[in-house]
């Protein structure tokens, strides 16, 4: 979960770090409220969005009266910001920063990342801060000092925290003058406080949504929507879709207990999705039974008036069963009998074309996760 600078900055206040005065602000009126409660000479008014670079892209200005924190504030409330970070879209700037004006005499650089490759959290430092830092990370690394720490010392549950620019004052006092700290998911039940700082508005509303029914939702950039249990069959579905030259819509994981009312929610959820042409649903029926599952996708589809092909393919407990309330459905739902096959078909599916029926063929390479399955004697 991301959170803005002024959040961010509020976090370090907290912590006892310097950094210049600043009120957050949702409206013009707001940033001329700030302004004039902060007083002074100078002024920053700074875009509010969960992405960096935004000095370069024009969301970062200095005001030096309340009619330019006016002007600057009307300029970039309601912009669509554009950084190396946002993509090409950018994104709509919803709320400001107004700060006070720092007089800067250096720009440092201070981070610390979690390193997935040592699995230590690494604390970087240089003396070249400021807006090219990744610039330099390319081209002079050496200026850039890492410090690897073990997670077991103790220093976990944010996956990001930077301070970039670091700045020494003309009055020699070291400042945080940005604020970007990114918390891991996984750890945010044991803080409820940084939990209340999300801004939804930063995330994908299909993300959210699957949140609500505890449904694992990946936004991706293809056509193929995929409804699977379980993360590394999902992982495996994604693989088999590109091995035939499709490109997967989504990641979802239902999980191992999904009820009927789950299954339509990810069927919605799929379906909002406007670029979808085709959806492959993949099941592996261990706790979860395949007769379930079946239900499930029959009420969902009706639901929701399915208006793409779907292509089945369900192993495991009460498959028979799952496959005849499938077929008894009177749904057009194209049933597969192995992930080859259901590859071929969902990818055909959205050229318009019908696959060849690819039965007991397994001459494609298997991806890792079914080829593990089966070398467990799942089938
Ligand atoms: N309060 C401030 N006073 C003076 N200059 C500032 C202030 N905040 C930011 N700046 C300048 O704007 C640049 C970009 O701001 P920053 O918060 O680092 O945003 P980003 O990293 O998204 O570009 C900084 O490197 C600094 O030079
Ligand atoms: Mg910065």
């Amino acid at each position: 979960m991301k959170i803005h600078e002024y959040q961010g900055k509020q976090i370090f206040r907290e912590y006892g770090m310097p950094t210049p005065r600043g009120f957050p602000a949702m409206s013009v009126d707001e940033a001329v409220e700030a302004a004039k409660k902060l007083g002074g000479k100078l002024w920053v008014v700074k875009a509010q969005i969960h992405a960096g670079g935004r000095g370069k892209g024009g969301g970062v200005k200095l005001a030096k009266s309340i009619d330019e924190v006016r002007a600057r504030a009307k300029e970039i409330l309601g912009m669509q910001l554009k950084t190396h970070q946002t993509g090409p879209k950018g994104q709509k700037v919803r709320r400001l920063l107004v700060e006070e004006g720092a007089d800067i005499k250096k720009e440092l650089y201070a981070g610390m990342v979690v390193d997935r490759g040592t699995q230590k959290v690494v604390l970087m430092a240089s003396s070249e801060g400021g807006m090219d830092i990744e610039e330099v990370a390319a081209k002079t690394p050496e200026k850039i000092r890492k410090v690897f720490i073990d997670p077991a010392q103790g220093l976990s549950d944010a996956s990001l925290a930077e301070i970039n620019p670091l700045v020494l004052t003309g009055d020699n006092r070291v400042i945080a003058l940005d604020a970007k700290l990114t918390f891991d998911d996984n750890a945010l039940f044991r803080h409820p406080e940084e939990v209340a700082l999300r801004d939804l508005d930063e995330e994908d509303p299909l993300e959210i949504e699957a949140t609500k029914y505890e449904l694992n939702y990946i936004s991706l950039d293809g056509n193929i929507a995929c409804m699977v249990n379980g993360a590394g069959l999902a992982m495996a579905t994604m693989d088999t879709i590109k091995l035939y030259g499709g490109a997967p819509a989504n990641f979802l994981d239902v999980g191992g207990g999904a009820t009927a009312e789950r299954v339509t929610a990810a069927f919605k959820i799929m379906l909002s999705n406007k670029k979808v042409k085709a959806i492959l649903v993949n099941i592996f029926g261990g706790i979860m039974k395949c007769d379930t599952i079946a239900n499930g996708i029959v009420t969902a589809a009706r639901e929701v008036k399915l208006s793409v092909p779907l292509v089945v393919r369900m192993k495991g407990t009460n498959e028979d069963l799952g496959k005849k309330i499938l077929k008894d459905s009177g749904l057009p739902i194209i049933s597969a009998d192995n992930m080859a096959d259901a590859g071929k078909k969902v990818v055909a599916a959205v050229k318009g074309l019908k696959a060849k029926t690819a039965k007991g063929d397994w001459a494609a390479p298997l991806s890792r996760g079914e080829a593990s399955l089966r070398e467990g004697g799942w089938f």
